[in-house]
């Protein structure tokens, strides 16, 4: 048996990171920056390969280029409080900084006779928080001055390095919450934008669902300014070539053969999309070396049966949190012509005359935003609607109506 080199997964490192050299591009041209006036956002939905972007490529791009990379998956917790953001911020810090010199001084000990003990004290987390805790003023004051101390420090301890990247992912997670007078996102914009204002070499890499940014916005207007958004899309069909292929150069030829041959109805059945790319290479490789052989299954067999899989592994726990009445809409969503792109409330009361339930306006936006809330939906700048699961559309009219236009033979050319 050969080993399978594909990798579906959240955050699993593809054996071949396919295109992206556009983004890649943008991200250069951020580094290249003196001062810094712009920061990274990288967004797209689940699944399109931000993370393995930003950890494959984006973080070698910055070492390469003499930064300091600070990666951290930000959970809920960082929202709390400002006081968690500033935790946050200082344990990324302290992976490098630990052992900086902060300050020493000379201990006489008792006895005239011992000679003076020297005693330093590093810049790790301890450090940061004493000072943190002293300093007066509001928390981005404080962290400001901390993190101002770190770049004098910095310039002393690693002269080599330009500045540091702090790469957030899943930054969507960061949010203001008035009610409890907890304004963490907007103190991380007052944080960097003043301090890159001052020329210190900190730069913000945020990456996370397409409501980041207008989140960001809606903290802090100037965020607009702040940020590049790199949005990432579907692979392309010469993308999606690659990533199908490169991986299987050490393979035996009888298996790159299989693939070559396949590779436009895999385009077919993913529609470039990374996570769905893998999944269904990895099916088929696990198809042709260990089951093809036992089995007399045929080629619309194993489709099905590998669609059955995807649906149970990606789509079915999402569907099953919806209601009765979420899924009758996204069902009138999954019909329009535009369900892979933007979609207008009008288009969904319009689509919905055409079946058994008439949905009226007010009421389509209603159900919208309980499917925003779940995660099922997005509205873009424009006020525009789009679905937040690739290829959900087509998992629901496989599952309404049992419609499918996937192929049913596997080989194609
Ligand atoms: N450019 C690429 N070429 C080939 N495979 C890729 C590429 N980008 C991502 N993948 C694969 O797609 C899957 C999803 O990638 P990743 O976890 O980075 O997505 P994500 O956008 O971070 O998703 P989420 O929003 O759920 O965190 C992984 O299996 C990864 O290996
Ligand atoms: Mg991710």
């Amino acid at each position: 048996m050969t080993d399978n080199p594909y990798r579906p997964g959240a955050a699993h490192a593809p054996p071949y990171l396919a295109g992206r050299d556009a983004e890649q591009r943008e991200f250069s041209r951020l580094l290249e920056q003196t001062p810094i006036l712009e920061n990274l956002v990288l967004t797209g939905i689940r699944g399109i390969g931000k993370t393995v972007l930003m950890r494959e490529a984006l973080r070698k791009d910055a070492a390469e280029n003499g930064w300091i990379w600070m990666g951290s998956d930000i959970s809920e917790a960082v929202s709390v409080s400002e006081n968690h953001l500033a935790r946050r911020l200082l344990t990324d810090l302290n992976t490098y900084s630990a052992d900086w010199e902060y300050a020493s001084d000379e201990r006489h000990p008792l006895g005239f006779t011992n000679a003076p003990e020297r005693r330093t004290i590093r810049f790790n987390y301890q450090t940061m928080m004493t000072l943190f805790e002293q300093e007066p003023g509001l928390t981005s004051d404080k962290i400001k001055r901390i993190l101002l101390i770190a770049w004098e420090l910095m310039q002393t301890n690693m002269p080599d390095k330009k500045g540091i990247i702090f790469a957030w992912d899943e930054a969507q997670n960061l949010a203001d919450r008035s009610a409890a007078n907890e304004y963490p996102l907007g103190v991380l914009l007052d944080v960097f934008s003043s301090l890159q204002s001052q020329g210190v070499p900190f730069m913000l890499a945020l990456s996370g669902l397409p409501t980041l940014f207008p989140k960001l916005v809606g903290s802090r207007t100037y965020a607009e300014r702040m940020f590049r958004v790199v949005t990432l899309d579907n692979l392309s069909p010469d993308d999606v070539n690659e990533a199908i292929t490169k991986p299987l150069n050490k393979e035996p030829e009888w298996i790159q053969t299989f693939f070559n041959s396949t590779k436009d109805m895999i385009y077919d059945l993913t529609k470039g999309y990374p996570y769905f790319i893998q999944f269904w290479c990895r099916e088929l490789h696990d198809y042709i070396t260990d089951i093809r052989p036992s089995t007399a299954e045929k080629d619309a067999e194993i489709i099905e049966r590998i669609t059955r899989k995807l649906d149970m592994d990606f789509f079915e726990a999402r569907w099953a949190r919806l209601t009765d009445r979420q899924r009758d809409l996204l069902n009138i969503i999954a019909h329009l012509e535009n369900s892979n792109g933007e979609f207008t409330v009008q288009e969904i009361v319009a689509q919905s005359k055409t079946g058994e339930q008439a949905f009226s306006g007010s009421h389509v936006n209603q159900i919208l935003n309980t499917l925003f809330e779940k995660g099922m939906i997005f509205k873009n700048r424009h006020g525009k609607y789009v679905l937040a699961v690739p290829l959900l559309d087509d998992y629901i009219c496989r599952r309404m109506d049992g419609d499918d236009a996937r192929p049913t033979q596997i080989k194609r050319s």
